[in-house]
C-alpha cells in the first residue's frame, strides 16, 4: 500500500469518508483515524498498529454537536468538563450509543470522547462530516508520534494518508483522560488537563489507580507503553549517573557528565513537548541507555512522570 502524504484536510477527510485510514495531528500527538461508524476501517487501525484488540479507541469530534452521536447520554460531570474545556486536551468517558461498532471500544459499553484544540484537526474532523476514531499513530508499544516523519517511520506503507502538519504537536503527551460514568469523575490516564484543573470544576475527581489483581478500567493502561529500544533510567540533578558508553540525557539542568546525545530543556512543557521525539531520536542512532532527569509531579509534570516511568518500567 502506498502512503499518501497530503497537507489538505479536504483531501485527507475525503479517504475517510471512503472507508480508508489518516494520520492527523492534534495538540497532543498524531493519531491514527478511521470513521467510527464503519467497522471495516477501524479493523484497518488495528492490524496496522498492530494494536491488540482489547485496548478501545477515542472517539474525536470537530463539532460539540457530534458527541451526541457517539453517547447514550451526558453525565452531569461530563457536561461540567466539556463546557469548562473542550477543545482541550481532554478525553471523557461515557456511555457509548447503540450506533457506536464494539469494535471501536474494544467490546466496552462506554466511549471516550474529544474534541482536539489543534487549528488542523479542526478543519480536518469538520471536513470528515462524523466523528473519526484514533489512536495515537504509532505502531503498538513504541512512543506516540508527534511529528508526521515519526508516523512515517512507523506506519508507511500500511496506512492510506499522512496529514502533514507544519510542525511538531503542540503538548507532546497524550490528553488526560477521565472516567465520567460513575458517582464522581476518575482519572485514568494523566495528560495536560491536570487533576487539579479538573478539580477546580469538580472537587471529588480522583486520580484513579490500578490495584493488584483488579480488571484494569482503562484496558490501554496494562500495556506496554511509551518505550524507546534503549533502556530509560530516572535520575535526579545529584545523581551519581555510571555506565555512560552509547548513552544519552534529557532534563532540564545540565549534567556533569558527558553523553552522546543530550537535550536541555528550557521548562517543563519543553520537556513534555520533546519526550517522544528525543526517544526516536535515540532509537535512530542506537543508543543503549537513555538517562531521563525527574521533575515535580504538578501540573503537566504529573503526565510527564507518568510516561517516564512506564518507559524505565519496560
Ligand atoms: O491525545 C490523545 O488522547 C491521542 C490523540 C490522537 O487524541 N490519542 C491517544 O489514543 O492517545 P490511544 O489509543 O493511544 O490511548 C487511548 C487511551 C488508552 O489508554 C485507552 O485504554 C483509553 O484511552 N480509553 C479509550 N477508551 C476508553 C474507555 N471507553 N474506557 C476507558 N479507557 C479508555
Ligand atoms: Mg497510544
Amino acid at each position: 500500500m502506498q502512503t499518501i502524504l497530503t497537507k489538505s484536510a479536504i483531501e485527507a477527510a475525503e479517504i475517510i469518508k471512503r472507508g480508508g485510514t489518516v494520520a492527523f495531528p492534534t495538540e497532543t500527538v498524531y493519531g491514527l483515524g478511521a470513521n467510527v461508524f464503519d467497522e471495516k476501517a477501524i479493523a484497518k487501525i488495528f492490524k496496522a498498529k498492530q494494536r491488540p484488540n482489547d485496548n478501545p479507541l477515542i472517539a474525536h469530534v470537530g463539532r460539540l454537536e457530534d458527541i451526541n452521536l457517539l453517547v447514550a447520554e451526558i453525565t452531569e460531570s461530563a457536561k461540567k468538563f466539556i463546557e469548562a474545556f473542550f477543545p482541550a486536551a481532554l478525553t471523557v468517558v461515557l456511555p457509548k450509543s447503540a450506533r457506536v461498532p464494539l469494535i471501536a471500544t474494544a467490546n466496552l459499553e462506554t466511549i471516550g470522547v474529544r474534541m482536539p484544540k489543534g487549528k488542523l484537526a479542526q478543519e480536518f474532523l469538520r471536513a470528515c462530516e462524523m466523528p473519526v476514531v484514533a489512536p495515537s499513530a504509532n505502531l503498538s508499544g513504541k512512543p506516540s508520534p508527534t511529528s508526521w516523519q515519526a508516523v512515517f517511520e512507523d506506519l508507511s506503507g500500511r496506512i492510506d494518508c499522512i496529514l502533514q502538519g507544519d510542525e511538531m504537536t503542540e503538548i507532546g503527551l497524550e490528553s488526560t483522560v477521565v472516567d465520567c460514568t460513575g458517582a464522581f469523575p476518575l482519572v485514568l490516564r494523566s495528560g495536560a488537563i491536570t487533576l487539579e484543573q479538573l478539580q477546580t470544576i469538580i472537587p471529588e475527581t480522583l486520580l484513579y489507580r490500578l490495584r493488584e489483581n483488579e480488571a484494569a478500567k482503562s484496558p490501554g493502561l496494562k500495556h506496554r507503553h511509551y518505550s524507546p529500544h534503549a533502556k530509560v533510567v530516572l535520575v535526579n540533578p545529584t545523581s551519581n549517573i555510571q555506565n555512560l558508553k552509547s548513552s544519552a540525557f534529557i532534563g532540564l539542568e545540565l549534567p556533569d557528565e558527558k553523553f552522546d546525545l543530550m537535550k536541555i530543556c528550557a521548562s517543563v512543557e519543553d520537556y513534555a513537548h520533546s519526550i517522544f521525539d528525543f526517544f526516536r531520536q535515540c532509537d535512530r542512532q542506537g543508543i543503549e541507555r537513555i538517562f531521563c532527569e525527574t521533575v515535580e509531579e504538578t501540573g503537566i509534570g504529573t503526565a510527564l512522570m507518568d510516561r517516564l516511568k512506564r518507559a524505565a518500567e519496560s
